[in-house]
């Protein structure tokens, strides 16, 4: 079988992505162009603005992607987008320029869902380091600031099918970083700072009690059967770091912080630990710990139910220290072989959705013309 090079294209939120994969096996080029500078302002993900700005990088964003893999349009054999879940209108401008792209050169367009995409990411360069030998079961948990499932994977063939034994009934976990990150002043997005500042504190400092789901969830109606959930919460301790800070009048020194970081352009680690206190470090390093706890315990806790033989951690979480280092630690010790992707492939990339897309265009199952943007498609 000839090599086959698939142009994946990304932009479900704040990422315009696009790169080319060999044949699901061989990163050739990973053009990634970040929003966060854009949505900085506003400590969040602004809709209208990522759909804007998408707009604006999709060409040169493609154009970079396949200079740099030596390939151009007419020379790959076919296109990769995400179909969904996330921004409606983020979706949607890189779905029509691949749908454009694909029409005009008569090229196969596949459709991926970015949560598969997220699994593929540790395939792909499992797969680029010579190892072909995943064992079955594998469960995934993919971690990020939209999501927070465990998925129990299965291949045949070409066909990869996924089970969803938990997800979160409210905030993703990456969703809690960044909201715990904006309430102490600290900026957007919050795991990346909350990563590098944890380490300068103590995380025995602040105890919170562990997230507990005492109900089944009421909207996960089709998934009543008798297998056991490992469901997550993460609202709650986003309250508890609220309370906290109200308990311990902390509000001036974070609004002092807010108003002195938002004047550094790029605020380097001692910026940001010249702005706070033993107390913020030690609360900050305190939610991480309790976010790391819970994931950690919940994921081997299910990988033990479903006696599972591999475990993968993916998504923009993912990429936390203190997450691999006890993921590493804690699976190692029950003898489960885990997989992360590098950090560049734990947030948002094309390189991801091509590869997804491989097995699919190995099959033959392009997306049919009509097909459109899902914000909430599920995997
Ligand atoms: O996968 P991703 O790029 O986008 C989604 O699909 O959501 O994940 C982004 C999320 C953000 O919430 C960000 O704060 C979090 O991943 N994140 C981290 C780290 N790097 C990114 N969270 C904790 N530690 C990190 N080092
Ligand atoms: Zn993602």
């Amino acid at each position: 079988m000839a090599d086959a090079y698939i142009l994946g294209i990304e932009s479900s939120c704040d990422e315009t992505a696009a790169a080319v994969v060999r044949s699901g096996e061989q990163v050739v080029s990973n053009i990634v162009f970040s929003q966060i500078a854009a949505h900085r302002p506003y400590g969040g993900v602004v809709p209208e603005l990522a759909s804007r700005e998408h707009l604006k990088a999709i060409v040169p964003v493609v154009r970079k992607a396949l200079a740099d893999a030596g390939q151009t349009y007419q020379s790959i054999d076919a296109l990769a987008v995400t179909q969904g879940p996330g921004l409606a209108g983020a979706l949607l401008v890189g779905i029509s320029y691949a749908k454009a792209v694909a029409f005009v050169l008569d090229k196969p367009l596949i459709a991926v869902n970015h949560l598969e995409g997220h699994i593929h990411a540790v395939l792909l360069e499992e797969r680029q380091k010579n190892n072909r030998e995943m064992k079955f079961p594998l469960l995934a948990l993919v971690v990020s600031g939209g999501h927070t499932h465990l998925y129990l994977a299965e291949q045949r063939g070409n066909a990869w099918s996924y089970k969803n034994i938990g997800h979160t009934r409210d905030d993703a976990a990456g969703e809690a970083f960044d909201k715990v990150a904006k309430l102490l002043g600290l900026g957007y997005p919050g795991g990346p700072i909350i990563d590098k500042l944890s380490a300068h504190g103590d995380p025995t400092a602040v105890r919170f009690p562990p997230s507990q789901l005492k109900h089944r969830d009421r909207k996960d109606k089709g998934n009543s059967g008798p297998e056991p959930r490992f469901d997550f919460s993460y609202s709650g301790i986003k309250t508890a770091v609220l309370r906290y800070v109200e308990v311990h009048n902390m509000q001036a020194s974070i609004e002092a912080r807010r108003k002195a970081l938002v004047e550094i352009e790029k605020p380097g680690l001692e910026a940001y630990l010249l702005h706070c206190d033993k107390k913020t470090l030690n609360l900050v390093a305190s939610f991480q710990r309790a976010i790391v706890e819970d994931l950690v315990t919940k994921t081997l806790a299910a990988a033990r139910a479903c006696d599972v033989a591999t475990l993968f951690v993916t998504g923009g979480v993912a990429a936390n220290h203190e997450l691999r280092q006890r993921f590493e630690q804690d699976a190692a010790r029950e003898g489960l072989p885990v997989y992360f992707p590098s950090r560049p492939l734990s947030t948002d990339n094309a390189a991801m959705i091509a590869a997804a897309a491989y097995p699919r265009f190995m099959a033959g199952d392009f997306a049919a013309e009509d097909f459109s943007a899902d914000a909430a498609l599920k995997l």
